[in-house]
């Protein structure tokens, strides 16, 4: 009931609005669709051609010459490396087609047999103590600690160039007690190796005495011939088989595995619903073994035990010595020295005081996101409203970080950003190439899709519901972050080496921030909006905003087209700053840049659109009431599913919104204008924005600050029945990085408010650095978010996402 009307009210107003302002609407139409309205115009033949060059649009390269030039084997030193983010331990190539090696395990006493207990995807619900990168160099090796109940796996590997398809490397995996009892427990390893579909090669188990594998053997298109040799070095193996088949796809390899267990399990008679053994279990050939793409080698020993794996190239034919054994060792000695001298001299933690504990938190941190960095290659499915089913994206690579190995394990834009700065600043050479590969998904409408789902074991991954990308849709244009923070601190290296290239990205640039500039406008000149809210849903106590990266923080009640979003405003001026940067360091023209960027910078027009007089904070605006709750309901009966009455939280509107600022609503979108440094050094707002910050009963907290102030209406408030709160209240550290580096900048620049804004970044400073070392201590990981009430981890984890850049706060680089 009190939906229609609310509706009727809307509906109202918004005709009222845009007769206002009707004058400037056919402007901001693209080309295309003007053309297209035209043509229907003059005939309906002509109709179907442009309907089909709309519909085909959504899914067409941007259509200059692609970014990424080399890739595979044009770069031989980051040919091979562990870009399986998703798994605990494999390394791969950056082909589109690889073959790819993997860890599993398992507790032979306590594997179930549903296959509870048997590790291969990074996954929560394994419940492992901690597991991570402690060092990696996103080129030449690693060293990684995987603690499983009574057990640490350590993982490391170092790579050794030779020949002409990307070297040789080597890997060891030790299984050692965690505590000096829990020597003698009984654990499988198995390694494999498989080739991917398509991937034009084969492979072969080699077999020695008594049927034991000692090796694989094979030959594909990327790698030219291969050997892998497999090696026990410490401890005794009880047990050894072997597993050569075929399995349907990468995404199946642990069912594939489990199978052959159970089949061997049963010959063997045991009881088959306790658990899988008891005794031993051993990988039975399943009959499968010509042309295998699948081979499996089982070793059980008791902790502590160690194998190494040793991969050698066919045309790495002057090979003095073999990368194992005391060679291995001091090669990995090596690396791991190089590496240590390196962190020191990008990060300086030594310098600055930081223990030996916290630097080596520091390099956990900065490597699990380096050492999480894959290489996809696949199709998404993309829509567009000329569409009338998803249809797939071109095929296409893409090399990226991930936010978290075990819950997000692909690409996802508007983190990719944050990750770009501590990629950077260690390697600028690969940013520049996760920078190149993601513009080159750009479409020819200047649209990059937001999350990346790539290849079958991407997918396996990915609820249904998310999988579709819609063109109408924004993802804050982080990009503009990195490539700022590059030209801040590696303009030396940028104008030098890749000149070029940034030149070429320049076009791109050029058309993805007019991408944003025209579809995210807003009614009002000056004004954005973010696209995506569903308009009529009354299932959610706030429409969401997935677009903007912050899903549930509170927008205004109703969305429509009035809405203006104070944050996207403000990522467009700063992008709009950043081209002209650009523009200025290519020598190209900066006017328009610099044009938009100054207007959308003054300070007055920003005021008069989103300073809220009536509460003196920064919001956005719209059709809102705070006067919504959830109640249980009945479904209208079209929708019950059967006889019985079902009860459903529906949301209810308790007052008729109206238009005004959504200004009882405190939290990170108000802080945009002070996070992006839209706010100039003298106003009084940036006073207003700093008290108001520092504090706690809004947002300031000892643990970093809050997404949502305590006082907002639907602070900590569920969405729908089972939608938790996200973004309204948990701390988030990209967003306190932005307000420590926004902070940062305010108490260097002259200003009224120096000495506050240098209080605020000392201690907030702090207090995210305590805090967030302190939940790894206690709990082994980093999080995707942190309790506002007690700074307790929460959400999913490894997150080395952009949590990781608490090592760039240690650092004080921003
Ligand atoms: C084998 O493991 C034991 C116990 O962890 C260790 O002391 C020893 O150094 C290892 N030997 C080799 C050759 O790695
Ligand atoms: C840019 O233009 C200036 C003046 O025209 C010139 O001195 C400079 O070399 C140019 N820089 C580049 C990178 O082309
Ligand atoms: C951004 O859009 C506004 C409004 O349409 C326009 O005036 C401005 O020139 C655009 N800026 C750039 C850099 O294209």
């Amino acid at each position: 009931m009190a939906r229609s009307k609310t509706q009727e009210k809307h509906t109202k107003i918004k005709a009222k609005l845009v007769n206002a302002s009707s004058a400037k609407t056919s402007n901001n139409f693209p080309l295309s669709m003007n053309s297209a309205i035209g043509v229907i115009c003059i005939a309906i033949a002509v109709w179907f051609v442009a309907k089909g060059y709309l519909e085909t649009r959504v899914n067409t390269p941007y259509n200059v010459e692609k970014l990424v030039t080399t890739s595979g084997l044009d770069i031989p030193d980051r040919y091979w490396g562990t870009y399986r983010s998703g798994v605990y331990f494999g390394l791969k190539t950056r082909d589109p087609h690889s073959l790819v090696t993997g860890l599993m395990w398992y507790f032979p006493r306590s594997l179930r047999y549903d296959g509870n207990g048997f590790r291969h995807w990074c996954d929560q619900g394994d419940k492992l103590n901690r597991y991570a990168w402690l060092e990696h160099d996103g080129r030449t090796f690693g060293v990684q600690e995987i603690v499983d109940n009574s057990v640490v796996i350590k993982t490391t590997f170092v790579k050794r160039p030779g020949g002409y398809h990307g070297g040789d490397w080597t890997a060891r995996i030790a299984v050692l007690p965690e505590k000096e009892y829990d020597k003698g427990e009984e654990v499988s390893l198995l390694f494999y190796t498989a080739i991917e579909e398509s991937t034009r090669g084969w492979i072969k188990a080699n077999l020695g005495d008594y049927n034991r594998l000692t090796g694989i053997e094979g030959n594909t298109k990327g790698l030219g011939s291969f050997i892998i040799n497999l090696n026990l070095i410490n401890g005794t193996i009880e047990e050894h088989s072997f597993l050569a088949t075929v399995a349907s796809g990468l995404n199946v390899l642990k069912e594939t595995v489990l199978q052959n267990l159970r089949i061997a399990t049963e010959k063997g008679s045991m009881e088959k619903h306790v658990v899988l053994a008891g005794e031993q279990l051993l990988l039975l050939s399943d009959g499968k073994k010509e042309d295998p793409n699948f081979v499996v080698t089982q070793v059980t020993g008791r902790a502590p035990f160690e194998i190494e794996v040793s991969y050698e190239s066919g045309s790495f034919s002057n090979r003095i010595d073999k990368l194992t054994g005391k060679n291995y060792d001091e090669a990995l000695e090596k690396q791991r020295q190089l590496f240590s001298t390196k962190f020191e001299s990008v990060f300086k933690l030594k310098s600055k005081g930081y223990t030996d504990d916290e630097i080596t938190f520091a390099k956990m941190a900065f490597s699990n996101l380096v050492g999480s960095i894959g290489y996809f290659y696949g199709t998404s499915q993309v829509q567009s409203t000329y569409t009338q089913e998803p249809v797939p994206y071109w095929k296409a690579p893409l090399y990226t970080a991930v936010p978290s190995r075990s819950f997000f394990p692909r690409g996802f834009l508007w983190d990719e950003g944050f990750h770009g700065l501590l990629i950077s600043i260690w390697d600028t050479e690969i940013e520049l190439d996760i920078i190149s590969h993601w513009f080159d998904l750009m479409n020819v409408e200047g649209w990059i899709p937001r999350e990346m789902i790539l290849g079958q074991e991407a997918l396996a991954k990915v609820p249904e519901e998310f999988v579709t990308q819609i063109n109408t849709n924004a993802n804050p244009p982080t990009f503009f972050l990195t490539l700022d923070f590059i030209l801040q601190h590696k303009e030396h290296e940028l104008l030098k080496h890749n000149f070029q290239l940034l030149d070429k990205l320049y076009p791109r640039l050029q058309t993805w921030f007019s991408w944003f500039n025209v579809t995210q406008i807003g009614d009002l000149p000056g004004t954005y909006r973010w696209r995506g809210r569903d308009e009529t849903t009354n299932r959610e106590l706030n429409p969401k905003t997935l677009t903007s990266g912050l899903d549930d923080y509170p927008r205004a009640s109703h969305p429509n087209v009035i809405e203006r979003h104070v944050d996207l405003r403000c990522w467009i001026a700063f992008a709009a700053r950043v081209m002209a940067k650009l523009a200025e360091t290519l020598n190209y023209s900066t006017n328009k840049y610099e044009e938009t960027s100054q207007y959308l910078s003054d300070n007055n027009l920003l005021n008069k659109l989103h300073w809220s007089s009536n509460t003196q904070m920064y919001s956005d605006y719209g059709l809102h009431t705070d006067k919504v709750i959830l109640r249980k309901s009945a479904l209208p009966p079209h929708k019950q599913r059967s006889h019985t009455q079902s009860l459903e939280m529906l949301r209810v509107v308790l007052e008729d919104p109206s238009l005004k600022y959504v200004d009882t609503t405190f939290g990170y979108v108000s802080l945009f204008p002070f996070i992006l440094q839209i706010i100039d050094p003298d106003s009084p707002q940036l006073g207003k924005v700093l008290q108001d910050l520092r504090d706690p009963d809004l947002l300031w907290t000892k643990y970093g600050l809050r997404s949502l102030a305590k006082t907002s209406p639907l602070y900590m408030k569920f969405n729908t029945e089972h939608d938790p709160p996200y973004w309204r209240g948990p701390i988030w550290i990209n967003l306190n990085y932005l307000t420590v580096r926004a902070a940062y900048h305010y108490s260097n620049v002259k200003g009224l408010y120096r000495e506050n804004a240098r209080k605020i970044y000392e201690e907030l400073r702090k207090n995210l650095i305590q805090n967030i070392i302190k939940q790894y201590k206690k709990t082994g990981y980093l999080w995707e978010h942190y309790d506002d009430s007690d700074g307790k981890g929460k959400g999913s984890h490894p997150f080395t996402g952009w949590t990781s850049l608490v090592v760039l706060l240690m650092a004080e680089i921003y």
